[in-house]
């Protein structure tokens, strides 16, 4: 029978968001589910009941009926008690969950044989896990959202002017940290029209800062920020010292100063200290993101707003949460996704039910409890095929680039011997071809063994990540496949022998499959393009 999603309202105080809205409604419907909303759990993020109900959605006044009537609960906010409470017994939820944090609400859903799935736990690495990655859509809103909190703080234009009544000049805008917020937020003041600079301890992404408008300031210290998975590390007390230097100067220069410095699992890094507020221009504004954490500045108050030596900064720990349609909307499609993900093991599709496969590392990752038994943490990732040169090299590095093969240690004896197996047979088959073909066809045949080989190497020494692009590459390599096709068909010159029938025919295939990867070659970079584009 078809399974009952169903949405409460959040009642964390300050939190706007809804966990689904109106049009992704309608999707999950498609997918074969029901589901039912609490009664003005969309009021904050634009979203009416009766939108709900046009959707297709029931709507159920308060929270226990809303609850009793859910197979499913996707939620926001972390849970309360009174959640817990009203969860059914053996009932799923989808939310964040940061169990790390939360050990006695773990405890208390795991007492009600629950199944929960921490949005907060994806597996970020995993570049199939990004359409349900709500840590990064959220941070990209709250870092749109501090520019724009910090220009209403600003007294001035962020673009520069040249008017009847004087030359204003552009704002300065300075980054602290370039993850997910911090590049959203340099995109954001760039298009404002100011000017932008940022500062990351991973030098890695200092072309992204550009691409976005912005001018990345470097430590003038050089030691390597990485530490692993796309997270920065705990930086040495030298580079530290010449980080403060070069932050200090920012501050006398700059108007406004964003900070996004994050360490997982680590208290906020002090970038801004007091007397670095104290040399800023009055009317200069700073916006702490990770105020919830400790701060990245010295005198931030979490939560509040205040003005300190003239300026004023910013600690507001629900930026997502003031732009609620917008976060709603993206933290919607990232739970549509995940739902669509546990239904892809379904054997009758679209029949509403859900499978929380185990063996799927992305959903193992997810899950912090499986009917009442807490699976979390989960076993540490299998190395990925990441791109080893963005790495210092480090023993991992060589262990990591085989995990990308498939090979584990404890293989690899078997596939050294495995590997001269099938060479001694290659050798074989080719002595025998060597030895009985025609002079012509060997040339052809050591032309098209290499190209194997070179494709086998090029292709799967590429970077999962990177195999979208790639297929744009073959694009050109199908053209020339079609070019010989075309040759092969085309009429014999005067005077030379027409091809067999089965040359041509096979020729006719050899463009018909190609013709396939071509015209999806267009397809998807067009997809890649349509990306880009505003
Ligand atoms: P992220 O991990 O993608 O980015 C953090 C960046 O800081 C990384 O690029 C890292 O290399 C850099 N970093 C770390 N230490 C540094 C240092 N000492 N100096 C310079 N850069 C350093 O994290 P994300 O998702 O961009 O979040 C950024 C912050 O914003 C976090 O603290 C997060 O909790 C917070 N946040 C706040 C919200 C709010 O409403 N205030 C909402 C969403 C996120």
């Amino acid at each position: 029978m078809a399974l009952t999603i169903g949405v409460p309202r959040e009642t964390l105080a300050g939190e706007k968001r809804v966990a689904t809205v109106p049009e992704v409604v309608e999707k999950l419907i498609k997918l074969g589910f029901s589901v039912a909303v609490e009664s003005g759990a969309g009021d904050a993020a634009n979203c009416s009941d009766d939108t709900y109900r046009a959707a297709g959605a029931q709507v159920i006044e308060g929270a226990a009926g809303l609850f009793a009537a859910s197979d499913i609960v996707f939620k926001v906010g972390v849970p309360t008690p009174e959640d817990v409470g009203h969860l059914r017994e053996g009932g799923t939820l989808i939310g964040f969950i940061w169990p790390a944090q939360n050990p006695e609400l773990m405890q208390q859903l795991a007492a009600k044989k629950a199944t929960v799935l921490a949005i907060d736990s994806l597996p970020r690495t995993l570049s199939r896990a990004q359409k349900m990655d709500a840590l990064t859509s959220q941070a990209g809103v709250a870092g749109y959202r501090a520019v724009i909190e910090a220009a209403n703080a600003f007294g001035r234009f962020f673009n520069g002017q040249i008017t009847a009544a004087g030359k204003v000049p552009p704002a300065k805008v300075f980054i602290a940290g370039a993850g997910v917020a911090g590049l959203a937020a340099i995109g954001t003041a760039a298009s404002l029209g100011a000017i932008v600079r940022a500062n990351d301890t991973r030098a890695e992404v200092a072309d992204q800062v550009v691409s976005l408008g912005g001018e990345f300031v470097k430590v003038d210290y050089e030691e390597e920020g990485s530490g692993g998975g796309g997270y920065a590390k705990v930086m040495s007390e030298g580079f530290q010292q010449a980080q403060r230097e070069m932050y200090a100067k920012q501050a006398r220069e700059v108007d406004i100063i964003i900070t996004t410095a994050l360490i997982p699992g680590k208290p906020a890094p002090r970038l801004i200290t007091a007397e670095m507020v104290q040399s800023m221009k009055p009317g200069s504004v700073i916006v702490d993101m990770a105020a919830e954490r400790g701060g990245n500045c010295e005198l931030t108050e979490a939560g509040k707003t205040v003005v300190k030596h003239g300026v004023t900064i910013v600690g507001y720990t629900d930026l997502a949460s003031r732009l609620a349609k917008q976060s709603s909307t993206l933290y919607a499609t990232n739970l549509f996704r995940l739902t669509e993900e546990l239904c892809k093991t379904q054997k009758v599709k679209g029949d509403g039910t859900i499978d929380v496969n185990m063996d799927d590392e992305a959903i193992r990752g997810l899950t912090v409890i499986k009917e009442g038994s807490i699976t979390w943490p989960p076993p540490p990732p299998k190395p990925s095929a990441a791109p080893a040169a963005a790495k210092p090299a480090t023993a991992a590095a060589p262990a990591a680039k085989k995990g990308g093969h498939g090979h584990g240690a404890a293989s690899e004896p078997m596939a050294a011997g495995k590997l001269a197996m099938m060479f001694g047979i290659a050798a074989v088959l080719f002595w025998f071809v060597g030895a009985n073909a025609p002079q012509a066809f060997l040339a052809h045949f050591t032309v098209f063994v290499l190209a194997c080989f070179v494709g086998y190497m090029v292709v799967w020494n590429v970077t999962p990540a990177l195999h979208t692009p790639l297929m744009s590459v073959t694009n050109a390599i199908s053209s020339i496949i079609c070019i010989g096709a075309l040759v092969q068909i085309a009429p014999p010159l005067a005077g030379g022998l027409p091809p067999d029938p089965w040359i041509r025919w096979l020729a006719v295939g050899g463009i018909a499959l190609t013709a396939v990867n071509m015209f999806g070659g267009f397809a998807v970079t067009q997809r890649m393009l349509d990306m880009f584009r505003k």
